[in-house]
């Protein structure tokens, strides 16, 4: 038997944290079921096709993503292994949605962690202000990209980035991230990408993750 077969180093598409309806009604089933479910894998399996072969094959993705950002000839399996990487921290970045409250009012926020509250309001002012400025930069992403709540020191930074480039490769430690490419709303929101973003923000992100990266 060719055990090679079976001892690969393929990189295979991460379980999502939750169930695909779990996100719903914000994020729906027939989006995340093409997100994840073909999007994301076709960076996966891309990445195995481009890296088959070389001697990238058996390195873990943060290494391949640090030895590749700056290589022009690696452009391609740069991108790939970064979004790779972007989207498994995506579907951590958030969490599920809450059960509908019966009286039909306005769903309560996440329920930020105490430790993060006080950095919030001490670097945007509130919560509220937090939520303006990383719409503002979701909205003024030209094209695809992310925008990522960062560790900036003992503070917080919004950052935005084009197309697969992460905070991981300028050395910054994110927190959170939403994806800002089309695909990742579209079916949803059409071109709104502000209502995407400002849904995502009340309602499902996932702020005991970005307590446990801020550690
Ligand atoms: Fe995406």
């Amino acid at each position: 038997m060719n055990y090679s077969l079976i001892f690969n180093n393929m990189f295979t598409l991460p379980l999502l944290p939750y169930d695909q309806a779990a996100l719903e009604p914000y994020i729906s089933v027939r989006t995340l079921d093409f997100h994840y479910g073909k999007h994301h894998q076709a960076y996966i399996d891309n990445l195995n096709k481009l890296v088959a072969g070389t001697e990238l094959e058996k390195e873990t993705l943060e290494s391949i993503i640090k030895k590749t950002a700056s290589d022009p000839a690696q452009t391609a399996i740069f991108n790939n292994a970064a979004q790779a990487c972007n989207h498994a921290f995506f579907w951590n970045s958030l969490r599920p949605a809450e059960a509908p409250a019966e009286d039909s009012q306005l769903k309560a926020a996440p329920a930020i962690t105490p430790e993060l509250s006080t950095l919030i309001d001490s670097t945007f002012g509130s919560l509220d202000n937090f939520y303006a400025e990383f719409k503002a930069a979701a909205v003024s992403q030209f094209g695809s990209g992310w925008v990522w709540l960062v560790k900036d020191g003992k503070t917080l930074k919004i950052i935005k980035t084009a197309n697969a480039d992460n905070p991981w490769v300028r050395g910054l430690k994110p927190l959170l991230t939403i994806d800002v490419w089309e695909h990742a709303y579209y079916l949803d929101y059409q071109n709104r990408r502000a209502d995407f973003v400002e849904a995502i923000l009340r309602h499902l992100l996932n702020w005991p993750f970005a307590e446990i990266n801020f550690r």
